[in-house]
């Protein structure tokens, strides 16, 4: 299928929000919701935001994001409801089984602070305390949807097994069966989820990392996560044989980034689903394409967060997620050092856009005047970073 039609298939699934009904209750605030129970949320996000997320796309929103995959993932439709029963905040009401699984290293703090939210909001269920606190903290990040959001998940009875989290040393194949036996999503889904890694940076991956970045805007949900996938690996960050990571195009840190200076990391699952046959004309048709990616993640994304419920079953409380912080608008560039040549497309079917290259840092150099002083007008060199070891 083109991806325009694409587009407007998966922008017509994003839009859909409730629309006011006969029996519409108003919030407090004014909010017309279509249940009572709606409002309950409003000042849930008050609190998430005040005491957890401060109104920023930070590493608490991230992990957060994280954490909406980690709890609705486990259930399966093979191994039935004993397995888990998916976004139902078992990892919250579990705290000491779930998140000490290997594919959940370093969930731990994102747990830890949605735990006190159970006893201070105590109407609203822990799945979806997980999956409101993830819509909340995208709206936090520029370029992210603003995600619809349904209530009323059940309560888990029990732990989900361990081995239903995908974990970066799985191939393709693994990963894509994962996620079909999980709930039937599709090669294009997989993908479509896979832009949370635009706002991801890894703490357990190499041990030796604190917040290694998966792209250089890490506080941005855009797409430079499809374009520097794509790009040839040349090192390693940190230590080089770590399960699961592969190596990036920027290993070395980049300071004009924005974000801190350690190097980017990869994640071997990211690498291999750029390339493979079923998947790379999805991850490269994301390249550049703002709305189309945050379009498809929203509808992905969406059907992530109510699995193990009937959509039916649940109520619309779209309404109460807050608004979001607004758009990305510059387009997607080639990180300073990198550019085409460095692209391995395993695309052929589409062309790939034509992108600038970022010029990288602007250093001022204080240059010696020709009579020996440093007092003469100073000249601006704009060219790659210079902080590579
Ligand atoms: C093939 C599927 C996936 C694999 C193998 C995977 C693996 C990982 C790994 C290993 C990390 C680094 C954790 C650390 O060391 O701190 C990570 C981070 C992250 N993942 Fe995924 N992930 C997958 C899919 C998803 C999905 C579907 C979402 C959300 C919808 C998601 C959201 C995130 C976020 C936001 C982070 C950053 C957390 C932070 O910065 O603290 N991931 N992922």
């Amino acid at each position: 299928m083109a991806f325009a039609s694409l587009l407007a298939l998966v922008a017509l699934a994003a839009t859909v929000r409730a629309a006011p009904s006969s029996s519409s209750v108003t919030c407090s605030d004014g909010t017309v919701v279509p249940d009572s129970m709606c409002c309950d949320f409003i000042p849930l996000a008050q609190d998430l935001q005040s005491m957890v997320l401060q109104n920023e796309c930070g590493e608490d929103a991230h992990e957060i994001i994280r954490l909406t995959f980690h709890d609705a993932i486990a259930i399966s439709q093979s191994l039935g409801p004993s397995a888990g029963t998916g976004a139902d905040g078992s990892m919250l009401l579990f705290p000491l089984v779930e998140p000490e699984f290997q594919a959940s290293n370093g969930i731990d703090d994102s747990v830890n602070n949605l735990i006190p939210f159970l006893s201070s909001h105590p109407n609203i269920t822990a799945g979806d305390l997980v999956q409101f606190a993830g819509a909340v903290a995208l709206t936090n990040c520029p370029g992210a949807p603003r995600v619809n959001f349904l209530a009323g998940r059940k309560n888990a009875v029990a732990p989900a097994i361990d081995g239903l989290i995908p974990v970066p040393q799985d191939n393709v194949s693994t990963i894509l069966a994962r996620f079909a036996d999980a709930g039937n999503f599709s090669p294009f889904e997989v993908v479509s989820l896979l832009a949370s890694h635009s706002v991801a940076r890894a703490d357990k991956v190499d041990p030796t990392l604190d917040a290694a970045p998966f792209d250089t805007t890490p506080f941005t949900f855009d797409t430079q996560i499809f374009l520097e996938v794509l790009l040839k690996g040349v090192g390693f960050p940190g230590l080089d044989n770590n399960t699961g990571e592969v190596a990036s195009p920027l290993p070395f840190g980049d300071t004009s980034t924005g974000g801190n200076d350690t190097g980017m990391m990869r994640l071997q699952s990211d690498f291999a689903l750029a390339r493979d046959e079923r998947t790379a004309c999805f991850w490269q048709g994301f390249v550049d394409q703002q709305d189309f990616m945050a379009q498809s993640f929203q509808a992905a994304f969406e059907k992530m967060a109510i699995l193990g419920s009937n959509a039916a079953d649940l109520i619309n409380c779209s309404a109460v997620v807050p608004q979001s912080v607004g758009p990305v608008t510059v387009p997607a560039t080639f990180p300073a050092t990198t550019g085409p040549q460095d692209l391995q497309l395993n695309c052929t079917s589409e062309t790939f856009p034509s992108l600038s290259i970022d010029p990288g840092a602007t250093e001022t150099l204080i240059p010696h005047c020709p009579d020996g002083t440093e007092d003469c007008p100073s000249v601006q060199f704009s060219g790659p970073a210079t902080d590579s070891p």
